[in-house]
């Protein structure tokens, strides 16, 4: 049974105040927080257990060798991936996607071959293409949502021409809340020889994954949004698309051999980690995932969602507030501008007040607010500690904006 309020005493920051009020953290889209076991088992790793990794035969590197390695498998099953070798550790997704944009994409595209895009991509599955774009003459292909926010799978799939190397899509729309029928995608993709990268930066948060099912070439999470330690992360690359990548980042532990006039390279997935990994980190994100699968991820989809259908009855409930993605099929994050003067960051300081954090501003979605029509918005997301309380604080907030503003 998924017990909310013994999960939160798992989160030491939960129970502080902000601004005398208790805080309400709203901002998991952001950036998540971090149960003790994460905490802990930083604070182990580096007090009693920390070396650098894959060089020293003694016995902490040995054991820290151990313990990053172990990570991989970690993620293996989180994701389910066939082997975990499949599995690139990284610094998150912005850098998994620019591996995949450097080593990938860059050698095997010439001017006019297409990228297609949703317009609701962040910036880290936007900039690497445009990188393409600028320098090799790749355009950029864009695909809209529809009025609730939904992305129709047949739209991309519509958008492939001869020219298309490549669909590079969200899993879950980090300001709509929109999830993305990425198999679908995925499967009428290979039918014409495209392969799929998937930005799981947000679904992987929100629901169990399976990259096997889906189909997916390559599959990017971040760590921190994982409840897991900032600057961990993961690429999942399928085995046949690792073989087609050459290096990025070139340093040590990612080659074989080096020579004066000589070089040859570790085998994958080491030959796309180069350099002193982010050890504790990766440590960090091993237990964090442990500690959702643990919980259950269909038992945190299903306790969000509900979390999802009590904020949205109450959201309706105000009608001067615009709520962007109406789409059914979501997660429980709420983008929202209000009628009246005032603007996104205005509406986020009173909430602050209030001891609600929430993000306002353009969410690094630059195209999506454009598509829209907006300048920002005040966004809600939730996570797997959130309770139906906290929407009721936030309701009580945004009443009080409501009166201050209008
Ligand atoms: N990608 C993060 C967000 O959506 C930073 O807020």
């Amino acid at each position: 049974m998924y017990d909310v309020e013994t999960i939160r005493k798992d989160f030491p920051i939960l129970s502080r105040e902000v601004n005398g009020k208790p805080l309400v953290y709203l901002d998991n889209g952001a950036s998540a927080q971090k149960p003790n076991v994460v905490i802990d088992a930083i604070t182990n790793a580096y007090a009693h257990e920390y070396s650098n990794v894959h060089r020293g035969l003694h016995y902490l590197s040995n054991v820290a060798t151990e313990k990053y390695e172990a990570v991989r498998g970690t993620v293996q099953r989180f994701l389910n991936a066939a082997s975990e070798n499949e599995i690139v550790m990284n610094s998150g997704t912005t850098e998994g996607i620019n591996l995949i944009a450097y080593s990938w994409a860059m050698p095997r595209m010439e001017a006019g071959d297409e990228i297609i895009l949703s317009v609701m991509e962040h910036h880290a599955n936007i900039v690497p293409w445009h990188f393409l774009r600028e320098r090799q003459g790749v355009k950029l292909v864009w695909v809209d949502v529809d009025e609730t926010g939904g992305l129709d799978p047949q739209k991309v799939l519509d958008a492939i021409t001869p020219k298309t190397k490549l669909i590079a899509v969200t899993h879950l729309s980090n300001v709509l809340g929109s999830r993305v029928d990425v198999k679908t995608i995925t499967a009428g993709a290979h039918a014409k020889g495209v392969p799929v990268l998937v930005d799981g930066s947000q679904a992987a948060v929100h629901m169990p994954v399976d990259v096997r099912d889906i189909g997916c070439d390559f599959y990017a999470i971040t760590g921190h949004k994982l409840y897991g330690p900032s600057g961990s992360g993961a690429i999942y690359i399928r085995a046949d698309r690792q073989a087609e990548m050459r290096p990025f980042m070139g340093g040590g532990d990612m080659i074989r051999e080096v020579h004066k006039d000589a070089i040859t390279w570790n085998d994958p997935p080491m030959k796309f980690e180069a350099g002193t990994p982010g050890i504790v980190q990766q440590i960090g994100l091993g237990v964090a995932l442990h500690y959702m699968m643990d919980l259950g991820m269909a038992n945190i989809a299903a306790y969000e969602n509900t979390l999802r259908d009590y904020t949205r009855t109450r959201l309706d409930g105000l009608n001067w507030l615009n709520v962007q993605g109406t789409t059914q099929d979501k997660a429980a994050i709420f983008s929202f501008t209000m009628t009246g003067a005032a603007h996104a960051h205005d509406i986020s300081t009173v909430l602050d007040k209030k001891g609600v954090a929430v993000r306002a501003g353009q969410h690094c979605v630059g195209p999506l607010m454009d598509y829209l029509g907006v300048s920002a918005t005040c966004r809600a997301s939730f996570g797997l500690y959130n309770t139906e309380a906290e929407v009721d604080t936030l309701i009580d907030a945004l009443e009080l904006c409501h009166e201050l503003f209008d």
